[in-house]
């Protein structure tokens, strides 16, 4: 799917439906670090006006996703966690060049990757999950989040050429891929 070289370990969904409020608290997390990703991308280069448009529309959409799941963890009775972070975004992360321009061109493909991933992730819920109240949900979001992985590599190709972005996407999907298959499968929209 979109720029994913692997699959999700189909273990994850076994874990994934046996746990249904830990997988919604985490994804309450994961929007709500989505729309803060947003706001950061778009502190660090307020220059650049297509990246900012793009984000605070990309931020609003998140914090809408934010406020579904929130009422519905609110709905079932189950509190939001502190956040302790994601550690297959940290991973992510962790291949981004320091120096500028690199810097602006991997963080957009980062934040492209988390949407791809969790776009694949929505999918399997919108199959799996063990209610129809869920699976609605999840296919609810999947379209969005493809749109955000969208908004993401068309931000990318506005600031570099399209080689450039081709090319460092294909080597992200590499590392994406390898941090994929160290996934230990944990209750958690990336585990
Ligand atoms: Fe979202
Ligand atoms: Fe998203």
């Amino acid at each position: 799917m979109l720029c994913l070289a692997c699959e999700t370990n189909p273990e994850w969904v076994d874990v994934a439906i046996a746990n249904p409020d830990l997988i919604l608290v985490d994804h309450a997390l994961c929007e709500k670090k989505a729309a803060a990703f947003a706001m950061a991308m778009l502190n660090r280069y307020p220059d650049k006006s297509r990246l900012v448009l793009d984000m605070i529309e990309l931020a609003k959409e998140e914090l809408d996703h934010l406020d579904i799941v929130a009422r519905i963890l609110i709905a079932r009775g189950i509190e939001m966690t502190p956040d302790a972070g994601n550690p297959y975004a940290q991973q992510l992360h962790q291949h981004v060049r320091g120096q500028e321009p690199y810097r602006l061109l991997d963080s957009l493909i980062v934040g492209a990757f988390i949407e791809a991933r969790s776009c694949e992730r929505f999918s399997l819920l919108a199959k799996h999950a063990p209610t129809a109240e869920m699976r609605e949900l999840y296919a609810s979001l999947l379209a969005s989040e493809a749109g955000h992985y969208r908004a993401y590599t068309d931000i990318a190709r506005e600031y570099f050429p399209v080689d450039a972005v081709k090319a460092r996407i294909h080597e992200f999907a590499a590392f994406e891929a390898t941090i994929v298959k160290n996934l230990t499968n944990q209750p958690t929209m990336h585990g």
